[in-house]
């Protein structure tokens, strides 16, 4: 589904400030794995997903997805099958624009029509039936400005925007990091259920230990550009939040 081969990312090269983020990394993901990426802070996570989105270039190595090389396809058209969220709620929506406008406009994602405002009465209605699932009563506000929501509220209508149409491949960055608890399980039980209703392949990074044990089927540990760990299976399935924290003082 992904393969990342021998990609290397290093930020100011021969100079003092040299920082090696990505150092040759290899890794292949399966189709419909839901991996939880963990790694200290500088650890190289978010230039991994930077990498993979194309918000930056590889200095070396390959990226392949669903077959394509996509090592230099420009971020935009990277976007047209990748998802990605971040922690920061206030990305990822227009905040002077309608629920529904933000609906259309990633609905419309990827599809080659001229960008119209109107929304169809079909359209209206699915959108409708996708925000009700959402269970934050979001249905009966499409026409607030999604600047009035609440960064809970922001990050479950982000997450369906970028799974409307379904992406191959799904980025999220500590996208729950930035909410109280509560709201932070909500979103991520909503996150689980798109990524198994759609089937989507799904990275995502998180500081939270039990929940990156908690969801999805893989986690992969990265420190200083390498992946230093990958737990599955019945390994996984053995490993407590102490035995990861163990991990971590050896890394
Ligand atoms: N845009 C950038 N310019 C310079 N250095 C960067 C940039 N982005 C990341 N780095 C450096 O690359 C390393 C990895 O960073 P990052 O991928 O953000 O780590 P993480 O997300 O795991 O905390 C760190 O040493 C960081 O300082
Ligand atoms: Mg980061």
């Amino acid at each position: 589904m992904l393969d990342l081969n021998d990609v290397c990312v290093t930020f100011y090269p021969n100079t003092s400030n040299e920082r090696i983020a990505l150092d040759h990394l290899s890794f292949h993901i399966d189709d419909g794995d839901f991996i939880s990426v963990l790694g200290t802070n500088g650890a190289g996570k978010s230039t991994l997903l930077n990498a993979i989105s194309g918000t930056l270039e590889c200095d070396a190595g390959e990226i392949i997805l669903d077959g394509q090389d996509i090592t230099y396809a420009p971020e935009y058209k990277r976007a047209r099958v990748i998802g990605r969220l971040f922690q920061d709620p206030m990305k990822g929506t227009a905040p002077h624009m309608t629920i529904e406008e933000n609906l259309g406009l990633a609905y419309s994602r990827g599809k080659r029509t001229t960008l119209s405002k109107a929304i169809k009465k079909g359209d209206r209605k699915f959108f409708l039936e996708q925000l009700a699932s959402l269970g934050l009563g979001l249905e009966e506000r499409i026409t607030t400005n999604v600047g009035l929501l609440s960064g809970g509220q922001r990050q479950a209508l982000t997450l369906l925007m970028a799974t409307i149409v379904t992406p191959k491949l799904l980025l999220l960055d500590e996208h729950t990091a930035a909410l109280d608890p509560k709201t932070a399980k909500q979103v991520m039980d909503i996150t689980e259920r798109m990524v198994k209703e759609h089937h989507i392949t799904t990275l995502m990074i998180t500081h939270n230990m039990k929940q990156a044990l908690e969801y999805g089927n893989k986690t992969i540990i990265l420190n200083e550009g390498k992946i230093v760990k990958v737990l599955e299976g019945e390994e996984r399935r053995q490993t407590s939040v102490d035995d990861l924290l163990n991990m971590y003082d050896f890394v």
